[in-house]
């Protein structure tokens, strides 16, 4: 099915505006679909980089509904998942891992050794071990060949928070444990009844390994995400709206938006 857009430039980016979220979806999942085609052409295999929350959950509908129907196969697939909650049980159903596996790995032939989520069971004293191989698993995969992203309406990217850190030095945040910032913890505060409920800290991919993907796609939909959409594709590239340090590598970045996610931008 070929869904019609409008494809405009934001600081060197493509942004794709469909008219409404479950057509985003559509949009990002062909995208992702042809990622996949090219690299198992060239090497055989495909490293994804995924993402949680509301927006993707349609995307991984859509993926696991290719599969059910025969034309995808997760058998040389490997994903890895850009956050999870510290600490989290994996079984906790809040968790990203659980996520996961209620929205994607469960429905498909993907191998449970092939679909990482970072752990939220690792002892305190080996976080940073466990973030600093994660970082090693994805680069030793040669990489990731797409990396999936929502925004927060914060404008965070994965659990990379607002930080007042300058550019260069935000650019180079590896994987690691992190404070997630209170407008994070108020959208989470419904799913864990009650801002008080949020678990405060996160394991989260770095900015580093997320803009060293190939390509980057990033879907955002709905007016609560207008304001940070607008100051990442049009304002000035900072580390208080980290997916403004998309602009970096703005040639392997698309946006999928819907036109409320759209309405900030000229
Ligand atoms: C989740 C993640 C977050 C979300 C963002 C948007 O893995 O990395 O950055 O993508 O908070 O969340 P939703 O889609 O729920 O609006």
């Amino acid at each position: 099915m070929s869904i019609p857009f409008r494809e405009s430039d934001y600081s060197g980016m493509k942004v794709l505006v469909v008219p409404d979220a479950w057509q985003a979806s559509l949009i990002a999942v062909e995208s992702i679909l042809k990622v996949i085609q090219s690299a198992q052409d060239e090497r055989g295999r495909a490293v994804l980089g995924l993402a949680t929350g509301s927006t993707p959950e349609t995307v991984y509908a859509h993926l696991v509904e290719r599969h059910r129907t025969g034309f995808l196969s997760f058998q040389n697939i490997t994903t890895y998942n850009l956050d999870e909650y510290y600490p989290i049980s994996p079984l906790d159903p809040k968790s990203y891992r659980s996520y996961m596996h209620r929205h994607l790995f469960s429905h498909v032939d993907i191998a449970p050794h092939r679909a990482h989520v970072l752990d939220g069971t690792v002892p305190e004293a080996y976080v940073a071990e466990h973030a600093a191989q994660f970082d090693h698993w994805i680069e030793a995969d040669g990489g990731l060949d797409v990396q999936l992203l929502g925004i927060g309406r914060n404008g965070h990217v994965g659990f990379n928070e607002p930080t007042d850190l300058p550019v260069e030095q935000a650019l180079r945040l590896a994987t690691r444990l992190v404070e997630l910032h209170m407008i994070t913890r108020a959208d989470a505060a419904r799913e864990f009844g009650g801002v008080d409920h949020v678990i405060p800290r996160a394991l989260t991919v770095g900015v580093a390994s997320i803009l060293a993907a190939r390509s980057i796609l990033m879907i955002a939909t709905g007016a609560h995400k207008a304001e940070a959409v607008a100051c990442a594709l049009n304002g000035p590239m900072t580390a208080e709206l980290p997916a403004s340090l998309l602009q970096t590598v703005a040639d392997k970045v698309t946006w999928v938006l819907d036109e409320p996610a759209a309405q900030g931008l000229p």
